[in-house]
């Protein structure tokens, strides 16, 4: 059973350059393969995202653009983690309920997943989830 213990905050590679710096992830950055990359971006700073947990896929964030508040639950214990640089990584397993708020202007949210879309893998009811824990 996953829990707060399990998150990982991941140092992306930066090349820096006077010409601006140049971050990267490649096999062995994250702690899973991945096989998905999508983003968030023009999200309203009084919105929320994410209000889900993952049965099998794990994922790692990372504010490429602006900040945002990750609050991260493990049906247990709930944590904050704001992230506003680009070369540090939330890496959120499996099995942990997560809320994205207070999006700042220009926001972009890259987020890089263990797997193909899959509806089926996503518990967006937080009973649910806290029955998931047990
Ligand atoms: P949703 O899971 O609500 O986004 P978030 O958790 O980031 O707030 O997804 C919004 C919609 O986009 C939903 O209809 C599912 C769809 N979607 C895809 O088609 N592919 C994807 O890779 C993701 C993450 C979502």
């Amino acid at each position: 059973m996953t829990t707060l213990q399990d998150i990982q905050l991941i140092n992306i590679p930066v090349v820096e350059d006077r010409r601006g710096n140049l971050a990267f992830i490649q096999e062995k950055v994250l702690p899973f393969e991945f096989k998905r990359v999508y983003y968030l971006f023009d999200v309203p700073s009084n919105s929320f995202r994410g209000s889900h947990s993952h049965v099998n896929q794990c994922e790692v964030l990372i504010a490429l653009s602006g900040s945002f508040e990750v609050v991260l639950n493990d049906g247990k214990e709930k944590k904050s983690f704001l992230l506003n640089k680009p070369n540090f990584g939330l890496y959120i397993p499996t099995g942990i309920w997560r809320e994205l708020e207070n999006f700042s202007s220009g926001a972009v949210c890259l987020v890089m997943a263990s797997d193909m879309y899959e509806e089926d893998d996503y518990i967006r009811d937080f009973d649910q989830f806290l029955e998931s824990k047990k």
